[in-house]
């Protein structure tokens, strides 16, 4: 591997995002979510009305799907064949969509070049729930952050606009997705036998931050 390759795996909620972004921000390297991918393919999925459950019908969606990523004003933006498809994809009914669908191992395996052809290039923090597992195994620094489920439905709840949905129905979904992702047979959400387990239920985002640094200078 020629770049210097961050992975940060973990479930919904658990600060991922945020913290892989500020951490790339620190260190002068690309950010990739890899959620947004899964979640482009779900948006595109009921966009086009796929019938994702039937191979060929996935088959030939997939092997017309372009999507890649563009850094825009600092921010990471979302297309889809030419098109920005970022406003669209965290809507309670894609993030469902999403976890559903990441299950296809045929889906999986479309991403797998597009996420490992960007770390061709340069050094980058990848998020997602098989970085460290199944995407980057070579990775020289891999985390794996977690949260109790009461803490990370409350970040997500405070996240979202007001009065948009309420906390008993974003912890319960956020649940279904826990089992979900970590119960699927291809890539399950797993934490790599050279990960560094953080908890970040009582840790602020700097901290978090803080202690991976630390990690990945002591390394
Ligand atoms: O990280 P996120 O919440 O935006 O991800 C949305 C869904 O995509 C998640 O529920 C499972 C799937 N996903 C995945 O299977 N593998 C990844 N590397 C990233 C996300």
């Amino acid at each position: 591997m020629k770049y210097r390759i961050i992975t940060i795996d973990g479930p919904a909620g658990a600060g991922k995002t945020t913290i892989s972004n500020l951490l790339a921000n620190q260190l002068g390297c690309v950010y990739v979510d890899t959620g947004a991918l899964y979640r482009g393919v779900a948006y595109e999925i009921k966009q086009q009305k796929i019938d994702w459950e039937t191979d060929a019908s996935l088959g030939k969606f997939l092997a017309g799907l372009e999507l890649n990523f563009l850094m825009q004003k600092g921010n990471l933006v979302l297309i889809s064949s030419g098109r920005d498809i970022t406003p669209y994809i965290r809507t309670p009914e894609i993030t469902m969509l999403a976890s559903a669908t990441s299950a296809k191992p045929q889906i999986r395996s479309a991403l797998l070049d597009i996420q490992r052809n960007i770390a061709q290039s340069q050094d980058a923090v990848f998020e997602g729930r098989d970085m460290g597992t199944v995407v980057f195994p070579d990775a020289p620094f891999k985390f794996f952050l977690f949260a109790d489920l009461s803490v990370r439905a409350k970040r997500r709840y405070e996240e979202m606009p007001e009065g948009k949905e309420d906390i008993q129905k974003v912890q319960q979904d956020m649940e279904k997705r826990d089992t979900n992702d970590s119960q699927r047979k291809e890539a399950p959400l797993r934490v790599a036998s050279d990960a560094i387990k953080i908890d970040s239920s009582y840790l602020s985002i700097p901290e978090v931050v803080e202690k991976i640094l630390k990690n990945i200078q002591k390394g």
